[in-house]
């Protein structure tokens, strides 16, 4: 595909009044990402010059997509939002490119196959309009209704829509290829609409329309084109998304035993060989080895677990690493750059913070480890914990390689405990 000739421009402006949240909706996240970057990261495949209308909550939308795509992407402010036409309208100084692409920004389903088949329709047909439409006859949707009569072509929006939805079952899914020359004077001629005091944008089918320029519908998927605008939708989107997950890593030999029950975002990662139980949940960058086993319920955030790794039921690890062989819980919660080491193992209601555990140590049942540094084939009795906080200050504990420290020990940091030491039970030291 030769984008050379077309820019984009994003409409994500708009309130997101529906939602009824003090949040734009653009900037809600489906499998951990938010809804904007999905179809920033289409275009950016494609390769074609983006440019986003922003105007509620411009500065977080901004920085969102900044930090993805650096300074690649350009922002055009819409002070107030007057309809998806004054957005456009509100971009007219930096068109240059003969094609003007427009696509609404709360569509995160959309692929760059789509955007590709609605350009190649374009130059096929020499249309002056080319608009994505999908079939869709659940009135419950707020979408705009493809109508003709006679060999006229018009949007009429959901709020305005009369007619019977059987005999108009395409909607308008929000994406435009508009010839540049054509959108320069259609936008100048939007009126308001009389319902909602709003300059639309579809108007323009009506404009091209009536001047017998081509208009060329292409037909995509429902599923890939669903607009967001509330909570529900929002939830159906992110199935979608999920179950498409979920699906590839099963094709990549991952064994989901309950897979409606779990949640992937869409940076994690899984070798093949692993077992994902029920309710497992995890997030941002987890990285996930092979043939690893998580059991039920599990919380993983930003974890990296190297091969072979266990977790049992209930536990959660948070920006943490377990490496090959360990095996962790039920019920551990291990957090804040901890490191477990190979063969090593975190039992029952362990809770581990910023410490290592060497290979082949063992804290099995009800400890604190914190600010700790544990060396190889160590045994942390049931109920010892460290003491590394004094009330002002976190101190560190640094146990070396074979020492066994015995029940209920209360080890006050800051603390060494030399190689080979032994502990009694019940010992503060
Ligand atoms: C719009 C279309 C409708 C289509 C549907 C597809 C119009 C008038 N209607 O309706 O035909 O079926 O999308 O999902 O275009 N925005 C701005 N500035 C504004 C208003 C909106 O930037 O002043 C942005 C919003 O942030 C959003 C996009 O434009 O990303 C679409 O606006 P939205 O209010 O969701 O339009 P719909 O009512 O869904
Ligand atoms: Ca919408």
């Amino acid at each position: 595909m030769s984008v050379h000739n077309i820019q984009a421009l994003i409409l994500a402006a708009g309130k997101a009044k529906r939602f009824k949240t003090n949040t734009s909706k653009l900037l809600q996240k489906l499998c951990g990402q938010e809804m904007v970057l999905y179809i920033t990261k289409a275009l950016n495949e494609l390769n074609i010059e983006t440019a986003a209308i922003v105007g509620y909550q411009k500065e977080a939308v901004i920085d969102v997509i900044k930090q993805h795509h650096g300074e690649s992407v350009t922002f055009i402010t819409q002070e107030k939002q007057e309809g998806t036409g004054h957005a456009v309208l509100c971009s007219k100084h930096v068109w240059h490119k003969d094609l003007i692409l427009i696509l609404n920004g709360d569509m995160p389903l959309v692929t760059s196959k789509i955007i590709q088949q609605i350009y190649e329709k374009h130059r096929a047909t020499n249309a002056t309009i080319t608009l994505a439409v999908a079939h869709d006859t659940d009135p419950s949707g707020a979408y705009g209704r493809i109508v003709q009569t006679g060999n006229k072509l018009a949007i009429v929006e959901a709020k305005e829509f009369t007619g019977d939805i059987e005999d108009h079952p395409f909607i308008n899914a929000g994406i435009y290829l508009v010839q540049r020359e054509f959108l320069e004077t259609a936008i100048t001629t939007l009126n308001r609409s009389t319902v909602s005091n709003e300059f639309y944008l579809t108007d323009i089918v009506k404009i091209a329309s009536d001047a017998d320029k081509i208009i060329t519908p292409v037909i995509v998927p429902f599923d890939c084109v669903r607009g967001i605008n509330n909570f529900k939708e929002l939830w159906a989107a992110e199935q979608i998304l999920r179950s498409e997950l979920i699906n590839h890593w099963m094709l990549e030999g991952v064994r989901f035993t309950l897979p409606h029950t779990n949640h992937l975002d869409n940076s994690v990662t899984i070798g093949n060989g692993s077992i994902i139980q029920s309710g497992v949940q995890l997030f941002g960058n987890t990285h996930i080895g092979n043939n690893c086993h998580i059991h039920s319920f599990s919380v993983l955030n930003n974890a990296t677990l190297e091969d072979n790794v266990t977790v049992l039921p209930h536990t959660v690890i948070d920006n943490s690493i377990i490496k090959t062989d360990a095996l962790v819980g039920p019920y551990a919660h291990i957090h804040n750059n901890t490191i477990i080491g190979e063969h090593a193992t975190v039992g029952n209601f362990v809770e581990t913070k910023k410490s290592t555990l060497g290979a082949h140590s063992k804290a099995k049942h009800l400890s604190y480890l914190g600010d700790a540094s544990v060396g190889e084939q160590v045994n942390i009795g049931a109920g010892s914990i460290t003491c590394n906080y004094d009330g002002k200050n976190k101190h560190a504990t640094t146990i070396e390689d074979n020492v066994f420290i015995g029940s209920n020990n209360t080890l006050v940091a800051p603390i060494t405990i030399h190689s080979g030491a032994y502990t009694a039970a019940g010992s503060v030291i």
